[in-house]
């Protein structure tokens, strides 16, 4: 696998070219990073972790009929996926306050919002991911009217698909980032769906169990997400 050619490297994952030209070869780092790239550890097992988190996740949403650059789950860290243009998007979906909109708006943090909150940023850790406006994604031609409304149709779906997913394992999906991309004129779900980029709260206990662990100091992320990793398999 090291001696494919490495297309980019992320702060969670490498891409690496894979034999057949239009796919590549997504492969999970143990690196964790917050702050876009000011706070940085390496975490062993945590690679492993948000690879298999996402393959339970990616199998889950394909099984009800989410289209998915994923061809194949090669090993523990390491997927087989279609090489899509991706949209410079991050789309968040946000089902109960938290995080930047509790800063930005100074209001209470978890309560659960009448309707989710979708929000585009553009891609570009040299801009600190900027927030960006349907009109601006328009006329920057980052993406055409149809598509964007494609991107909001699917986040939603995928929204009220994973609501309950999480449900099952007694976590309330707080919110989340997802990434488009674009195959053969189909706009179809990219990167991954980890604790890395998504708010989980335990229903019980209330308590973080992903990345704002590591972001707030509040206990072991590798240990965290193996008991994410648990309750999915368990549910
Ligand atoms: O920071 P904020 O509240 O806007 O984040 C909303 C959701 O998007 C969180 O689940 C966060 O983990 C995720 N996110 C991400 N990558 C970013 C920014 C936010 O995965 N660059």
């Amino acid at each position: 696998m090291t001696d494919e050619k490495l297309l980019y490297e992320g702060k969670a994952k490498n891409v690496y070219q894979a034999e057949n030209e239009d796919e590549v070869l997504m492969v999970y780092k143990d690196q964790a990073t917050a702050f876009n790239g000011k706070k940085k550890e390496i975490l062993p097992g945590k690679g492993v972790l948000n690879c298999q988190i996402s393959m339970l996740v990616f199998d889950y949403l394909i099984k009800n009929g989410i289209k998915t650059h994923l061809v194949k789950n090669l090993s523990d860290h390491e997927q087989l996926v279609k090489k899509t243009n991706v949209f410079p998007l991050e789309v968040v979906l946000r089902n109960i306050t938290s995080g930047s909109l509790v800063k930005k708006f100074q209001i209470e943090e978890g309560q659960k919002l009448s309707t989710p909150i979708i929000e585009f940023y553009y891609k570009s850790d040299a801009l600190d991911d900027p927030f960006i406006n349907e009109s601006q994604i328009h006329a920057l031609k980052i993406a055409d009217k149809d598509e964007i409304e494609e991107i909001k149709e699917q986040a939603l779906k995928i929204n009220q698909l994973l609501i309950p997913f999480f449900a099952k394992a007694n976590f309330d999906l707080v919110d989340f980032k997802l990434e488009f991309g674009k195959y053969n004129g189909q706009i179809i779900l990219v990167d991954e769906f980890s604790p890395d980029n998504c708010r989980l709260w335990d229903k019980t206990s209330h308590h973080s169990m992903d990345k704002d662990v590591f972001r707030k100091h509040e206990g072991d992320l590798v240990e965290t997400y193996h008991d994410v990793l648990q309750r999915l398999q368990d549910k």
